[in-house]
């Protein structure tokens, strides 16, 4: 019997299903698209310069490339700005999609020599399939085992020369074998506000909306170092200046719009408040484990490990300890409480 050929239509329906959220989304039209047009993480930024010049001057694709880092801080708008400037097409796929080997393999035969595969997600993606990866990324091979008892047989597909982006929330998930088989393995770094100023006004420009630089600054500063956010809450701004002001964001007119989503001055949301709140008033300030926390405010562990925690430990509201999570005076201030000289219990300021 022969191999049976690669399901290229499933491969190629994964790739539109999964493009059609961020292509069909309000962030598409804010998305930089070049490298021109992206600010802030220089170090990412200089570093994907360098592969992508030196692909491009001997005429191969770009070696493989790990983009790590908390949501909404450009991962997937640096991929498609990679294709963009190779000139390459970018397939977009995510770590649980691909569920079997034969899912993979359909996917690395669509593409063409020198295309982009993005895996979101990765390190979500199935071992069982993972470990075709490894030899699909080094020796652009993938051998592949058909039927099953006395008639299994392995059979060999040859890919193009392709280049795999992956991203990840989290990089420690990913297993040693497969971190090591990106060239550049690189990290996101939440953005500066200076930086995030920026980013506003550029997307207020886009949007056509209204805004002077007190405006800009107050969102920046709201936006927990992340781009995605800043464009999210310029939405809701431009609303509330429209419905209780004239129509320009300003500083008021951002602190009051911000205000109303209970987002504080430093940018932390109600979700952060409650953990912080939640250690504070039940833990004595920890040490307490993340499972316990996630527990007491009603939220996945994982949703705080990525989303809440990096940001509140970054900003030192809280600290990682092999004992568990601890508040901090920053974090018992945070919520108008601070730590008696006794001890880790708070009190009120
Ligand atoms: N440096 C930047 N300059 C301007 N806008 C940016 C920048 N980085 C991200 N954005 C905006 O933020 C939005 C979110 O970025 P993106 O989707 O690339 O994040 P992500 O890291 O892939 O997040 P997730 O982990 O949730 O998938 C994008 O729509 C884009 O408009
Ligand atoms: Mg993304």
């Amino acid at each position: 019997m022969p191999a049976p050929a690669p399901d290229q239509n499933k491969g190629l329906g994964y790739i539109t299903s999964t493009l059609a959220a961020p292509l069909s989304s309000a962030e598409a039209a804010l998305r930089p698209l070049s490298f021109a047009d992206f600010t802030g993480q220089p170090k990412t930024i200089e570093r994907l310069q360098v592969m992508v010049g030196a692909a491009k001057r001997r005429g191969e694709a770009l070696n493989h490339i790990l983009l790590s880092g908390p949501p909404g801080l450009g991962k997937t708008t640096l991929s498609f700005i990679l294709g963009h400037e190779m000139g390459r097409n970018v397939r977009v796929t995510s770590g649980p999609v691909v569920e079997k080997a034969g899912d993979l393999a359909g996917l690395l035969t669509s593409l063409e020599e020198g295309d982009l595969l993005f895996i979101d997600e990765i390190h979500r993606i199935p071992k069982t399939v993972e470990e075709y990866l490894y030899s699909a990324m080094e020796d652009f091979r993938l051998d592949i085992m058909i039927d099953q008892g006395p008639n299994a047989r392995s059979v060999r597909l040859s890919i193009p020369r392709f280049t795999l982006i992956g991203a990840t929330t989290r990089a420690g998930l990913l297993t040693a074998p497969l971190r090591s088989r990106f060239t550049l393995q690189t990290r996101l770094e939440y953005y500066d506000i200076p930086t995030l100023m920026g980013i506003v006004t550029r997307s207020c420009g886009l949007l056509n909306v209204d805004l002077d630089e007190g405006g800009a600054r107050e969102i920046a500063t709201r936006s927990r170092g992340t781009p995605r956010i800043a464009n999210n809450l310029i939405n809701f701004c431009r609303d509330f200046a429209q419905e209780r002001a004239q129509g320009k964001i300003t500083k008021p007119v951002a602190a009051s719009a911000l205000e109303l989503l209970e987002i504080d001055g430093a940018g932390l949301d109600e979700m952060d408040k409650r953990v912080l709140r939640v250690m504070a008033e039940n833990y004595k300030g920890g040490p307490v484990g993340l499972g316990t926390i996630a527990v007491a405010v009603g939220e996945e562990a994982e949703t705080l490990e990525e989303v809440h925690e990096p940001f509140l430990i970054q900003e030192g509201y809280l600290q990682r300890t092999p004992q568990g999570r601890m508040l901090t005076s920053k974090g018992y201030h945070a919520i108008g409480l601070k730590i008696s000289p006794g001890g880790a219990q708070g009190s009120l300021l």
